[in-house]
């Protein structure tokens, strides 16, 4: 069993860090709002510290769960960051949705004191962080990843290490343009079938068996038609991840026209209110024109 620190108790890593103590780690806590750490020690029963750099005292392994690229640096280099705290030979696993070349930066400035960082985004939403059966995609050194990988697995269901620094955050890029082109594919054939006249209860369940079947078909298809948004993964937090994905291919120089063009339609569901609806609502800006 070993010694961790979670920083950032979010939706997501309130509950990450809840099944890491729960697997007999001993977990202290760091949240800006220290509400929320005071609260999670009284759940799980791990222990909380009044900044990042105390939490990690003594820790072998440092999770971090924050919201985009500044908040990361603030948290991990910033003033008592995690990174003042850590000693030579720990790991940082970074859970956060970032750049590739912020996890490049930070890998850089850890390994100058002997610490190894590994960018380890996620996948799943919510259900996943709270079930533990999250998909953890690792970029970073080897040896670090295989003494990570048994820590992690506490609230993964699968983790794999794709490649060098970085690479965990392309791999997410990858996820989300996946899903960025297929909700709003999704948007407009439920809305299509809607306005055809169709019970679209049974659509769904026909052809969500066949090849036009997928994850979001599934979970989402009937709350699309319903017109319920109030839950999931925000348009937001969407936004943010899709405007990583078209800095990076800006570089790389790989076309992304459907992409950019979901993005101007998540920026169209921001300006009707919906930055905290699920990314489903895409098929608000068609019902609802
Ligand atoms: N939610 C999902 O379904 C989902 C799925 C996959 C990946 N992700 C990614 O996971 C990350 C976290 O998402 P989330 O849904 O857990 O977000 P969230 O609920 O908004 O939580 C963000 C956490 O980061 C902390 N934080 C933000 N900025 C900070 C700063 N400058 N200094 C210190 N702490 C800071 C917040 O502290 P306070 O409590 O003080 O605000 C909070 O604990 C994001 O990168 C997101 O893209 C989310």
């Amino acid at each position: 069993m070993a010694k961790c620190a979670f920083i950032g108790l979010g939706v997501m890593g309130y509950p990450m860090a809840g099944h890491l103590q729960k697997a007999g780690h001993s977990v202290t806590v760091y949240n800006r709002t220290s509400s929320k750490a005071e609260k999670w020690a009284g759940e799980f029963g791990g222990s909380f510290a009044e900044t990042p750099a105390k939490a990690v005292e003594g820790a072998e392994f440092v999770f971090c769960c924050v919201g985009n690229d500044d908040d990361l640096r603030s948290v991990i280099t910033g003033p008592d960051g995690a990174l003042e705290g850590m000693a030579s030979g720990s790991i940082l696993v970074d859970n956060t949705t970032a750049s590739a070349n912020v996890a490049r930066e930070l890998y850089e400035i850890a390994a100058k004191q002997g610490v190894s960082f590994i960018d380890a985004p996620v996948s799943g939403g919510q259900a996943g962080a709270e079930n533990g059966v999250l998909t953890v995609m690792c970029g970073g050194d080897h040896d670090a990843f295989e003494k990570a990988a048994p820590i992690i697995d506490a609230f993964a269901r699968s983790c794999k290490l794709l490649g060098e620094s970085g690479s965990g955050q392309l791999t997410k890029m990858v996820n989300q343009i996946c899903i960025a082109g297929l909700v709003q594919g999704l948007s407009e054939a439920m809305n299509f079938g809607t306005k055809a006249g169709l019970d679209m209860t049974k659509v769904i369940d026909v052809i969500s068996k066949g090849a036009a079947g997928s994850w979001q078909m599934e979970n989402r298809g009937q709350t699309m038609v319903d017109g319920k948004f109030d839950f999931g993964f925000a348009v937001d937090w969407m936004r943010k991840d899709l405007g990583i994905c078209l800095d990076e291919a800006g570089r790389n120089g790989a076309r992304l026209p459907v992409t950019a063009l979901v993005d101007q339609f998540y920026a169209q569901v921001q300006g009707r209110g919906g930055n905290r609806w699920d990314t489903s609502s895409l098929i608000h800006l068609l019902a609802n024109d």
